[in-house]
């Protein structure tokens, strides 16, 4: 059987790469995880990604704090080609994707955001639902567009905000919430594309 060829992007823990490789090993996401690369030498994931046998690498990112040096983004656009990615899943990258990867892989770059879009995009973002009194938040998986936090939203899945929470309860919650919709939203993403052809 076919399977997707996809490439996840990460700067920190990789709890949503974890969940995305265990449900791969399960056999029921027909996918296939080539590589895991991050900005960050020492970020977890990319112990996550040998502890599975999956290759790994570390991009330098170059001197911005917030995006890539261009010829570093340059850079990325090669690995993964050059590890036969179809489709593209940021999983806590902490850097602003532009153009040499929004047109290489583009309509194929999705993200994981913790709140219900388009309601707080942005850092912290549970942290601002809970501030802002919020009786549900929740998490989105979305395309990758130029803006932070923005493109097309493709599912969401609804946390209560419980008069117990605190910020980083809700957090917990959310990332649970998070490790179910985002391998179930790529499952759903391999059936759709590999009878397309990508
Ligand atoms: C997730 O909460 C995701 O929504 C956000 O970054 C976090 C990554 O967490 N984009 P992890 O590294 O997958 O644990």
């Amino acid at each position: 059987m076919k399977q997707l060829r996809i490439g996840i992007l990460g700067s920190g823990k990789g709890s949503n790469c974890r969940a995305i490789l265990e449900r791969v090993r399960s056999g029921d996401l027909a996918a296939e995880v080539r590589v895991v690369i991050s900005d960050v030498v020492d970020a977890p994931i990319l112990d996550i990604a040998r502890e599975f046998g999956v290759a790994n690498a570390y991009l330098p990112p170059g001197q911005f704090r917030t995006r890539l040096e261009p010829r570093a983004e340059e850079e990325l656009v090669k690995m993964l080609r050059e590890a036969g990615v179809e489709v593209v899943v940021l999983a806590g990258f902490m850097r602003v994707l532009h153009e040499p990867m929004l047109k290489a892989f583009s309509r194929r770059i999705i993200n994981i955001h913790p709140s219900l879009l388009p309601k707080f995009p942005g850092l912290e973002a549970w942290k601002q639902a809970f501030v802002a009194g919020e009786k549900v938040t929740g998490c989105t998986v979305h395309y990758l567009d130029e803006q932070i936090d923005h493109g097309q939203i493709i599912a969401q899945r609804e946390v209560a905000i419980l008069p117990a929470d605190t910020p980083e309860s809700l957090h917990e919650r959310i990332q649970i919430a998070e490790h179910e919709l985002y391998p179930a939203v790529i499952a759903e993403f391999c059936e759709k594309h590999l009878e397309t052809d990508l």
